[in-house]
Order: C-alpha cells, then structure tokens, then sequence
C-alpha cells in the first residue's frame, strides 16, 4: 500500500516508521525544512525505543521524506494526517493546521483516496475534515474520511503501535474500511510477527491484534474518552492517596488491594505528581469543551484536572514541611522528562515544579537520563545540570525524584547518603519503600505513605546534632 503520513512528529514518525515496517511505501511529509532535513541525514529527532533501528532500515527505501504534500497525496492512496492539535486558550483543540492540510490534499486527489485522522481531533472533525475536500473542489465519490486514533504512549511507541491491545479504524464506507483492513492486516492476520525481523514482542501483549471498527465519530470519541479515562484513573488514585496522607494508611498497599479485582485493574494507578505530556492535559480539556458545545456538561472532567493541578501544590507543600524554608536551599532533581523513558518535556509536572522551586528561590541541581537539553533551551539561571544521579545529589539540602525512570528505582543508597549534605529524599513517584529508606538513613517523604525517618529522629539533628555532613 502506497501511503502518505503528514506531519513527522512524534506520533506520525513512530506511524510512518511502523509502516514502513509492515511492508508499506511510506512517504513522511512535514513544513518543517530542519527536521525533513535531519530526518534525511539520519537523525532521530526523538528519544523513542525501536524508532533509529526502523528508521535505518526503511530510510531511503520504504520510507521517504518531503515537504511536498500535493506530490505525496498523488503518489499515494491513503493519507494520514499527523499534524498537531494544540489547545486554544479556552481549552478547545486547535484545527487550524488540520484544516489547512485538508485543503490543500483536497487540490491533490486524482484517484479514489481515504484520509485518515491520526491527530487526536474532537467528534464531527471527520464531517469537518469532508466538507473542507469536498468545499475546494474534491469530487464527492473519489474519497472517504476516515478516522484511526493512535493509542501510543511516548518511550514505547513502537512496540505500542506493532502490539496493540486493539486497533480502531472508524469508517463511514466499506470501501474505506477494507483500505484499512489491508494496511493492519499484518498484525491482524499475525503474519508480521512470524518475521524473523520482527520488533520483539513487550510482556503483557497479546497477538495478533484485535480490530474493531466503528463509525467515524465513534472512533473520534473512543480516543478522547480513553485518555480521559485513563487521566481520571490517575486523578482518582492521587485523590486516594491524599486521604490515605490524612489517616495514615499507605497508598500501595490501596492500590494492591482495588487493582486486582479485574473490573479496576492495577494499571494507571500510580499515584505521583500528576499526569502531564502532550496528551492527558490536551486531550481531557478539549474533551470537556467538545462535550459543552455538544449540550453535556461534562464536570466529572474539570474534577479530573482539578486535582492534577492540586497534586503538585501538594507537592510543593510537601517539600517546604520537609525543608523548612526555601529560599537558598540546594536541591538535587531527579528527573524533568514528564515520564520516565522520553525527552518530552511538554507539560513536565517535573518542570512545573523545578520553575516553582526556583521561583522560590532555590538553586537546583539537576539529572535526567534524556531531557536535559530540552530543559536546558527553556531554563538557565540557578539550575545546573548533572551527569549522573549521584552528581545531582551532591552537597544537596535535599533530593527530590521527580519522574519515574528505572534508572532512579535502582539508586546505590548509601552512596546517594554519603553524596547528600542531608539525607533527605522526597519522591514524587513512590520509588522506594519507606522502611528501607529509613533503615539507609534516610528521611524519606513519597505520596500518600507516611513519612519515614531512621529510628524516627528528624534528619537534621541525626546528623551530628548540628546539620552538618556526618563524618
Ligand atoms: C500531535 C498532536 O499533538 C496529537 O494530539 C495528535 O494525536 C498527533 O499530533 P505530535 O506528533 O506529538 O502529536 O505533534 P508534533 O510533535 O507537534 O508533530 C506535528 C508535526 O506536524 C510537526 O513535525 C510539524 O512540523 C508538522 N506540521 C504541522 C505539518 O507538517 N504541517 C502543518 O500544517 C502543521
Ligand atoms: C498517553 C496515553 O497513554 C496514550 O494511549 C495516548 O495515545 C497518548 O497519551 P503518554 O502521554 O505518552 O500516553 O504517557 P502515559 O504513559 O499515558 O503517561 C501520561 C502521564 O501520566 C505521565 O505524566 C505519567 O507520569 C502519568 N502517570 C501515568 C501517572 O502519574 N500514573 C500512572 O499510573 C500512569
């Protein structure tokens, strides 16, 4: 199948490049002359696990790249539209470069084409996308919209993308639907995974790939009411942990105990600092403002980002009763990425809360295996940044664990100790148990467990009575 993905960043490159890998003729577009032009050197622009493995194997061959989207759209049969959706002020999803793709592919069709939106877009955009075509020219009959939401998650994107739990294609046609058919049907019929070459296949994944298919606005709404969802989940378990900070119950042993009945599950409830990235925040606001304009008052959803925002508060809260006062302190950072496994920083909570820190007045040290350049573009002053964890933690008032990297999970404690002026850890995404923390000296404060100290004295006066490093 000859196809045309527009716009390469990250969900249309990992598309693109996945593709390819399923035996398509693939051609990128994107207007963005810098990254076509890395793109074609070879770069990867992107920290995504499997992505420079498929890109070498497909670059030049499977896979092209152009900043030409007409010349894509003729050479191609299905066009999938990538191009970002950013909120508006008001919350809503932006769809003006949506709209502006669907003009110009609509100059463009010279043959029966499907386009399909892979951008995550309201309901009734479909219907949109089609009067747009059909608005500049395109002959009713000689294509179909139709909608396949993308359900990857950054840092497993490939393995997300090749070992779906599902796959949704919502077409209006049978004709655009068989299209679709064909280009899944190697994860569908399980041929891709015979292949010798195959990506291996990640733990808890079942194949071959179930397919579902709806119609175009019932797909639409799958996508926003997934992440919604999966965002609430998040919610609900921070609002758990919260009350469990209040009784003194301990947040794990909750979620143990309600994620294995199999109705909940135990997956997405990881409390924390809350969800950030470019989806969660994006997609449950503009779902909220497509459901008002549809006449449903959706509040369930601003309780959703209520208590994300009041996450980090409670963060921030958290270290200043752990601390003291702020102004002047040293602080280690363990991770900026928004999750463990990329260098997204969009919507960092780990970044909102380093700016508030330094807004206080703090001078930060920090690491993070892959997002420091991109930090680095967006912060300068009173931050450091270092080459290893333990780097970070030196001479430290305290360390806080802002994102969930394994690499953080899996720290030498008495080494982190002897690096820390004061063995203080504050972790916002559960990584250790308390009691072996406090059994390596440390005083250690998490989400919604109680905070642990070595033989329940306060850090500052184990150390040598007088807050300074223990000999
Ligand atoms: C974006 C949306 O944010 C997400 O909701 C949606 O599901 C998929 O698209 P992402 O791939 O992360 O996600 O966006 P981004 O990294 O911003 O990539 C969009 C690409 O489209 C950029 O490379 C940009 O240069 C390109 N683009 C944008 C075009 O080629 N043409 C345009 O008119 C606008
Ligand atoms: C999400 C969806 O999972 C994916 O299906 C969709 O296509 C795009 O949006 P992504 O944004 O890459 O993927 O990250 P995800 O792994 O879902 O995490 C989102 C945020 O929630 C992160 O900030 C993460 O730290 C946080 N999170 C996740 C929690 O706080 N607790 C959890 O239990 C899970």
């Amino acid at each position: 199948m000859r196809i045309a993905v527009v716009g390469s960043g990250y969900v249309g490159l990992v598309a693109g490049a996945c593709f390819a890998d399923l035996g398509h003729d693939v051609i990128l577009v994107d207007n963005d002359d810098r990254k076509l032009a890395a793109l074609k050197n070879g770069q990867v622009p992107i920290h995504e696990k499997f992505l420079p493995e498929l890109l070498s194997r497909h670059r030049g061959h499977r896979l092209t790249f152009s900043d030409d989207l007409q010349g894509a759209v003729r050479a191609s049969s299905v066009i999938f539209v990538a191009v970002g959706t950013p909120p508006t002020e008001r919350g809503e999803a932006d769809l003006s470069y949506v709209e502006s793709v669907a003009r110009e592919i609509s100059g463009a069709v010279d043959g029966y084409k499907v386009v399909v939106e892979k951008s995550t877009v309201p309901v009734y955009t479909s219907e949109w996308v089609r009067k747009i075509i059909l608005r500049n020219g395109a002959d009713p009959d000689s294509f179909d919209v139709a909608s396949n939401p993308e359900f990857l998650r950054e840092g497993t994107a490939v393995t997300d993308f090749l070992f779906p739990d599902r796959i949704v294609i919502g077409c209006d046609s049978e004709r655009s639907a068989e299209v679709l058919r064909e280009i899944y049907a190697p994860l569908t019929d399980g041929t891709y995974y015979q292949r010798t070459d195959a990506i291996p296949q990640p733990d808890r994944t079942s194949i071959p790939a179930p397919i579902i298919v709806t119609s175009t606005k019932s797909a639409e709404l799958i996508k926003h009411a997934s992440n919604a969802f999966l965002a609430m989940k998040i919610s609900f378990i921070n609002a758990v942990a919260s009350v469990c900070e209040s009784v003194g119950a301990n947040v794990n042993q909750v979620v143990h105990g309600v994620g294995t009945d199999s109705r909940i599950g135990p997956r997405f409830l990881n409390p924390g600092i809350g969800y950030g990235g470019s989806c969660f925040p994006k997609d449950v606001m503009a779902f909220r403002a497509v459901a008002r304009e549809c006449g449903y008052d959706f509040r369930l959803l601003d309780e959703v980002m209520r208590i994300n925002e009041d996450q980090r508060e409670r963060f921030l809260r958290k270290v200043r009763s752990a601390l003291w006062t702020l102004r002047g302190k040293r602080l280690g950072v363990l991770g900026l990425a928004f999750k463990g496994g990329t260098d997204d920083i969009r919507e960092s909570p780990a970044l909102f809360l380093v700016q508030a820190l330094l807004q206080e007045g703090c001078k930060i040290t920090a690491y993070d295996p892959a997002a420091m350049e991109r930090t680095q573009e967006m912060i300068s002053s009173n931050i450091k940044f270092a080459s290893s964890a333990y780097e970070a933690a030196t001479g430290a008032d305290a360390l806080l664990i802002l994102t969930e990297w394994e690499e953080f999970a899996n720290l030498d404690l008495d080494r982190l100790s002897h690096e820390l002026k004061y063995p203080i850890v504050i972790d916002g995404r559960n990584l250790y148990d308390p009691e072996t923390m406090a059994a390596h000296g440390f005083t250690y404060y998490s989400v919604g467990r109680a905070a642990s100290h070595p033989d329940g004295v306060p850090a500052a006066v184990l150390k040598n009575g007088n807050g300074t490093k223990k000999a």
